[in-house]
């Protein structure tokens, strides 16, 4: 997945992670370093390079779309740090390090995960595009908080964990990725089209992108928790088989599971063909996503 943009979006975003991340004011620094761990020690930052790029083939300025990709960076890293907990995936390695709970505790991993949740929305409310153009901010916030929220990823995560110990039929398979993954990959797409004030055609594009690589990265994710390698994925494999968890390889086994993550790709890149050449590194992003190892 390497190239010149890619790269050049992956050192802006952890540049700006690192400044955003406020210094403790008192003496007790613990949750603060729980935050600066989970958000540091790597991920593959697809969100926030998909608000930036989505933000760029809109016509927008990447600069000012960098804090809102952070802050959705945020959320999702707060996701994974609850999803490992012990009351749920109870998964002890994340992004090839101890998971926050295992490094720091549950108490202060659980605290870390809220923290991250309730700065991404500082961070959204003090950009600079907020100043300049405050309706952005606030319906980049609107779009934030539905989304990562209990009809969003959250109520993903309540149906995964409904569906724990039974066999999910495909339908609810379908909801709850397109709820526990697809709304937050949905929602970079819609903060990049924010930030770049883009048209209704514009935006209807990047969404139908995003919804679509959003189901298939699900599927990857699932084919990969069954054949990956736990040293370059960074994360337990058979966690979904150890937790009893419906997924795409349960029901549909390894073929088809492959099948339709291409042709979920497929429909990904067919949908922005409307950016001509300008489109070229979200179809290239894509395909990459489907060969991934982590
Ligand atoms: C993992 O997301 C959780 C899912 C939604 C499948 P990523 O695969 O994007 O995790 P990082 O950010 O690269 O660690
Ligand atoms: C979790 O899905 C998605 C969220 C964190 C919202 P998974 O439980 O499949 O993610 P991994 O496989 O642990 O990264
Ligand atoms: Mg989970
Ligand atoms: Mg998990
Ligand atoms: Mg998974």
């Amino acid at each position: 997945m390497n190239n010149d943009r890619l790269n050049e979006y992956i050192t802006l975003i952890n540049r700006r992670l690192s400044e955003l991340i406020p210094e403790c004011d008192f003496d007790e620094d613990v949750v603060h370093r729980a935050m600066e761990y989970s958000l540091s020690i790597g991920g593959k930052r697809i969100r926030p390079v998909l608000v930036l790029e989505c933000c760029r083939i809109c016509g927008g300025k990447i600069e000012e779309a960098l804090d809102f990709a952070c802050a959705l960076e945020m959320v999702h890293t707060y996701s994974l740090i609850h999803d490992d907990l012990p009351c749920m995936d109870d998964d002890d390695l994340r992004r090839g390090k101890p998971s926050c709970h295992i490094k720091f505790g549950e108490e202060f991993a659980l605290l870390a995960g809220d923290g991250l949740l309730t700065r991404a929305f500082g961070v959204i409310a003090n950009s600079s595009l907020a100043r300049h153009k405050p309706m952005v901010a606030v319906n980049a916030v609107s779009a934030l908080s539905y989304l990562a929220g209990c009809n969003g990823m959250i109520g993903g995560q309540v149906v995964d964990l409904k569906n724990e110990d039974k066999e999910a039929t495909i339908d609810v398979l379908e909801t709850l990725d397109r709820l526990k993954t697809g709304a937050l990959i949905r929602c970079a797409s819609v903060l990049g089209c924010l930030c770049a004030g883009a048209d209704e055609i514009q935006t209807a594009a990047c969404i139908k992108y995003a919804e679509k690589i959003g189901h298939a990265f699900q599927v990857i994710d699932d084919i990969l928790d069954v054949i990956g390698d736990e040293k370059k994925l960074g994360k337990p494999i058979g966690s979904d088989a150890d937790n009893k968890k419906s997924t795409y390889v349960s029901l549909l086994g390894l073929e088809k599971s492959k099948e339709l993550a291409y042709e979920l790709t497929d429909e990904a890149i067919a949908s922005i063909n409307y950016f001509g050449d300008e489109a070229d590194f979200l179809k290239k992003l894509a395909v990459d996503l489907t060969k991934r190892t982590n």
